[in-house]
């Protein structure tokens, strides 16, 4: 018999891989979270498939446990059970990681599931709202603006605050307010040998810029405090669709830029993306504007003037205004109230490209990604879509904050793109022509700027396939996170294919 310090699972070792097993027993290992209280599943039990069914089903991913603590305490108690096991320890919000990082993105690691953490207070006298990482965004709107309060976040209401908040957060809000990690005045994170700190301005700063941006490499986080917003006393929901062939879709991508470039055009208050998706006919594509209005309900007319004088009419238009929490859900995916539906799923590849505001696109770099999409995307059999998310123009708060202030290390890009292609069904397997079909949009739009163009990628659109992912999700915020990495999680315990390495 193979004695158990080598390996935890008779069957799946052979003698070549003995000597990379880790020293785990599964079944012991839930034995000793059962002793604190602590449920767990484990490999056999029923539930665990289910429990780790990533949001990408491109993944097939298998902890050795997936563990429900309800406290920061019962965090820490597995935090320190991990590491006498020389586990991977994640956490687990949402579980919406485009890789699976959620489930630690490799096999074997011990998830620390936080769907029981989901308390939300709203401080009436400061406005600062509590939230634990266990809150998916749609349920967070829907409790702050029970109190008359608002966060900026992304639309996808399955989402946890947890991932978002840990990466960044945009959504329609986020000009005026932010992303949502801009929002964070204080959190609570169990470190890697067990103890539960604060992290601020004043309590361990330097943790608290790198949760900012890249908190899942530090700690688990285990409850956010936020400064939140009052709702705007009115909010517009619009959406707008056209059918364009390549040279108008290319004049009204042109368009759009001038137009966010424009510095009296676009107020902070506007929130918005333009969309491409596949066209009805071969050298078409269906363009698409959406997104929510935050000013006055008179103003949006003008405010869209400038920016639809170059369009031709919309085939569909759809303009909506009521308040702040109407407009969430006009253009929401998924119901706010998470608990009516469970949550749904994908089988897809996606990147993300962030273009800076300093150096505009070229006609030619937006005329080659829409001839790709009308061209190369009608022929594809993927469900696909590109997004191109408005973060830049006239005074988007995003840009105002400090470069060092957070590990966010985006604070000048006027658009981010969202290449996404899911397979044809949205089910495995995915086809391998998919990756080389996502890479193409970005190589199209890369392929008409200047050599040294300096694009950045979004860590929220995690990349696995990103080759110089340490420069393009953190610059040279790189360096500064690996000497938090050595000195909080000297033995690399919070660990995933994209955590900052030592
Ligand atoms: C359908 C869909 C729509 C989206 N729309 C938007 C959008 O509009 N705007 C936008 O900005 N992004 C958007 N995203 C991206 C989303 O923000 C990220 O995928 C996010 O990281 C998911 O967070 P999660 O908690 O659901 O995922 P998880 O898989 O649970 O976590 C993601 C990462 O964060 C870590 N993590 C989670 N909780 C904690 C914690 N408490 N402490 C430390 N680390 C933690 C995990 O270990 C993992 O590495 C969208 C994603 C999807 C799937
Ligand atoms: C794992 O631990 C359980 C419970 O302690 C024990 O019954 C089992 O034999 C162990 N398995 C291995 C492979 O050591
Ligand atoms: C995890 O293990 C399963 C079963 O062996 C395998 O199919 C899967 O590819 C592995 N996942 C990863 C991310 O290596
Ligand atoms: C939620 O927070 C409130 C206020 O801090 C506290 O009284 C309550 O006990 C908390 N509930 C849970 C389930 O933690
Ligand atoms: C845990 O690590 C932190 C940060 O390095 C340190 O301040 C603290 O003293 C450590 N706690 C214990 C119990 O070792
Ligand atoms: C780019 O295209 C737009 C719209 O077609 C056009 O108005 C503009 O003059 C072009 N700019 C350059 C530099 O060619
Ligand atoms: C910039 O926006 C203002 C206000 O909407 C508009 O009057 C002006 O014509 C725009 N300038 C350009 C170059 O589009
Ligand atoms: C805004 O424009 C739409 C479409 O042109 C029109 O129906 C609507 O009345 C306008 N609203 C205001 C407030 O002018
Ligand atoms: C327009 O948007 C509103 C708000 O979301 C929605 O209720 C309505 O069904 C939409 N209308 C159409 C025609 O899509
Ligand atoms: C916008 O309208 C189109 C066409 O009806 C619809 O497919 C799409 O889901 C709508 N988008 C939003 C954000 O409401
Ligand atoms: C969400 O829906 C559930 C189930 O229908 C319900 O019990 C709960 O009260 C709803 N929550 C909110 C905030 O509306
Ligand atoms: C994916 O979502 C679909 C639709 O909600 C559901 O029927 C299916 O069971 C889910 N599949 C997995 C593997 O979670
Ligand atoms: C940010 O920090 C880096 C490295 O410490 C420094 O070189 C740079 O000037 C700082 N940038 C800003 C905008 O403060």
């Amino acid at each position: 018999m193979l004695p158990k310090t080598l390996c935890f699972l008779t069957l799946a070792c052979t003698i070549v891989s003995i000597t990379i097993c880790s020293a785990q027993n599964a079944s012991e290992l839930k034995g000793q979270l059962a002793l604190q209280g602590i449920p767990a599943l484990i490999q056999g039990d029923s539930g665990y498939t289910a429990a780790s069914q990533p949001y990408n089903l491109r993944y097939t991913v298998e902890p050795i446990a997936i563990a429900y603590p309800t406290t920061s305490e019962q965090i820490s108690t597995v935090v320190i059970v991990g590491a006498s096991q020389k586990l991977n320890v994640v956490a687990r919000s949402g579980g919406h990681s485009y890789i699976a990082n959620g489930l630690g993105g490799t096999n074997g690691s011990l998830v620390v599931d936080l769907s029981q953490m989901k308390n939300i207070t709203v401080n009436p006298v400061t406005g600062h709202a509590m939230i634990e990482p266990g809150n998916r965004l749609g349920d967070v709107a829907l409790a702050l603006n029970d109190a008359g309060r608002g966060l900026p976040h992304g639309r996808c209401t399955y989402v946890g605050i947890g991932g978002h908040s840990g990466f960044g957060g945009w959504g329609f809000a986020s000009r005026m307010w932010g992303m949502t990690l801009d929002n964070i005045i204080s959190a609570t994170v169990v470190l890697s040998n067990g103890s539960i700190v604060t992290a601020s301005e004043g309590s361990n700063p330097e943790l608290y810029w790198a949760i900012r941006g890249s908190s899942a490499s530090f700690g688990i986080v285990s409850s956010l405090e936020f400064r939140t917003h009052p709702v705007p006393s009115s909010a517009t929901a619009y959406n707008f669709t056209w059918q364009m062939d390549i040279p108008t879709a290319s004049a009204a991508f042109s368009a759009f830029q001038s137009w966010a470039l424009n510095g009296s055009s676009v107020p902070p208050e506007f929130g918005g993306e333009i969309k491409f998706l596949k066209g009805q006919a071969y050298g078409q594509v269906e363009l698409s504007f959406f997104g929510n209005y935050f000013g006055p309900d008179a103003k949006f007319n003008e405010t869209i003037a400038p920016f639809f004088e170059r369009l031709p009419t919309p085939d569909f238009a759809n303009v909506t205004q009521g308040t702040w929490i109407e407009a969430l859900a006009a253009i929401a995916v998924g119901n706010l109230n998470t608990s009516t539906h469970l949550d749904s799923n994908d089988t897809f590849y996606a990147k993300s490209l962030m273009a800076p505001e300093d150096v505009p696109l070229t006609n030619e770099s937006m005329t080659t990604l829409v001839t790709y999409l009308a061209e190369v995307g009608f022929n594809s059999s993927d469900f696909w879509h590109v997004e191109v998310e408005l973060y830049g123009g006239s005074r988007s708060v995003i840009n105002q904050v400090g470069l060092n202030n957070t590990a966010f290390a985006h604070r000048n890009a006027l658009f981010t793109f969202q290449p996404y292609a899911s397979s044809p069904n949205l089910l495995p397997p995915y086809p391998k022509n998919g990756f080389s079909f996502v890479d193409g949009m970005v190589e199209s739009l890369i392929s008409g700027m200047p050599n040294d163009w300096q694009w950045s990628a979004y860590p929220n659109y995690v990349d696995d396939r990103l080759p110089d992912w340490r420069r393009r999700y953190y610059g040279a915020h790189y360096d500064r996170l690996r000497v938090l990495k050595a000195e909080l999680d000297p033995t690399d315990m919070f660990r995933f294919p994209t955590s900052i390495e030592e």
